[in-house]
């Protein structure tokens, strides 16, 4: 797909940009509103959703903010799940409730609190992450679309943690569905975009938002993404391949409390898992037993895996929330997100998985050098 590298295409004459800029006609007047390259990323990706329709965006949060907003206006409400991405907690918590939306949090785990949350008060919008950030808690798409519909709200999913190869939530029953596709879809850190599919008339609301608040996505970043979307099967499958053998390898250590991946018989939604993702996925998180110090300790001892924020890359990368993405939460308001004090979050690349074993060893080594934080009374 070539770049189309420019703001703006020519009209034959005046009658023929109107009807451009006004979508009575098919073609392109300006790169704020549609592109050749960013277009063919957005059908593409909603080919492999399975999804009628896309439109690419900036990043995952201009995708997600355009979703949202295409849904909600001041006095509606939204259910979300407690077990979120940080700036989308904070999309809703401090951005969205200045201009009158109501947001209410739930365990997404537990349905029926989900249902009784939803039936409480006429609600827009119910909001989920396929494989939550960071604890992997997996959602079921197609009891939440359920409860959702029975209510009249519609069902939005951000699916950037399993990708379209280990889930369409869209033929789960998912509206709306967001990709970051900083993460798996380019698969190399090196581009920010994101993607929002769903219907036809769903997509073109937020394609409207998007429109008027111009988070666009340049057609460089656009044909970055697509040069990543041929190798994304095979990279997933290796990703998944690799976190399985690191998981179950972490399970068996000392200074290791819990280790959450899909793949594991002790994930929380096993069986949620086994209906509804291909493969476990590069994403695990791990508990460390010795609390906060030894999750600054582990991370600093690696010598292979990146210590970045990111995540869904060929290069491994690992972290610490509570020092880093969390670092705002005391060890209470950690407890609620759901996280651990000693919680890492790994992000699992196409690296040899013997080498990552020795890097993660590195880590453990470290973590147990460090003496373990006291246990508060009544935890
Ligand atoms: C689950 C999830 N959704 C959305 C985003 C936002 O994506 P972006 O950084 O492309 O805006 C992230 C970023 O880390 C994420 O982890």
């Amino acid at each position: 797909m070539p770049i189309y590298q420019t703001a703006t295409f020519s009209s034959s004459d005046a009658e023929q940009l109107g009807a451009v800029l006004t979508a009575r006609e098919p073609g392109y007047a300006y790169s704020r509103v549609d592109n050749p390259t960013t277009a063919a990323l957005a059908s593409a990706v909603a080919e492999l959703e399975g999804a009628e329709s896309g439109y690419a965006f900036a990043s995952g949060m201009a995708a997600i903010h355009a979703a949202l907003v295409s849904l909600v206006s001041a006095g509606d409400r939204i259910v979300a799940t407690r077990a979120v991405y940080g700036s989308t907690r904070a999309l809703l918590a401090n951005v969205l409730s200045r201009f009158g939306v109501e947001v209410a949090w739930v365990d997404v785990a537990d349905i029926a609190a989900v249902e009784r949350a939803v039936a409480s008060a006429p609600t827009r919008v119910l909001y989920a992450e396929t494989i939550s950030n960071p604890m992997i808690v997996v959602a079921d798409h197609e009891a939440l679309a359920a409860v959702a519909h029975r209510h009249g709200a519609a069902y939005v999913v951000d699916n950037t943690f399993a990708s379209p190869y280990l889930c369409r939530p869209v033929e789960l029953g998912a509206d709306l569905v967001i990709e970051s596709a900083t993460k798996y879809l380019s698969g190399h850190s090196d581009v920010l975009a994101g993607v929002v599919v769903g219907s036809r008339d769903d997509v073109a609301a937020v394609r409207d938002v998007q429109i008027d608040t111009g988070g666009t996505l340049a057609p460089l970043a656009a044909f970055l993404v697509l040069r990543g979307l041929p190798t994304l099967a095979v990279r997933m499958e290796r990703h998944s391949d690799t976190a399985a053998a690191l998981a179950a390898w972490l399970e068996r250590q000392d200074g290791v409390r819990r280790v959450v991946h899909p793949s594991l018989t002790t994930h929380p939604q096993r069986a949620v898992a086994d209906r509804q993702l291909a493969r476990g996925g590069g994403m695990l998180a791990v508990e460390l037993t010795g609390g906060r110090a030894a999750g600054e300790a582990f991370i600093d001892a690696l010598t292979l895996s990146e210590r970045t924020a990111s995540l869904g890359s060929i290069h491994t990368m690992v972290v610490h929330p509570p020092s880093t993405t969390h670092r705002q939460l005391d060890d209470s308001a950690l407890r609620e997100a759901g996280i651990a004090p000693g919680a890492l979050r790994i992000s699992v690349g196409l690296e040899d998985v013997d080498d990552l074993r020795a890097d993660l060893e590195r880590g453990l080594a470290a973590a147990a050098s460090v003496r373990a934080e006291p246990v508060a009374p009544g935890r």
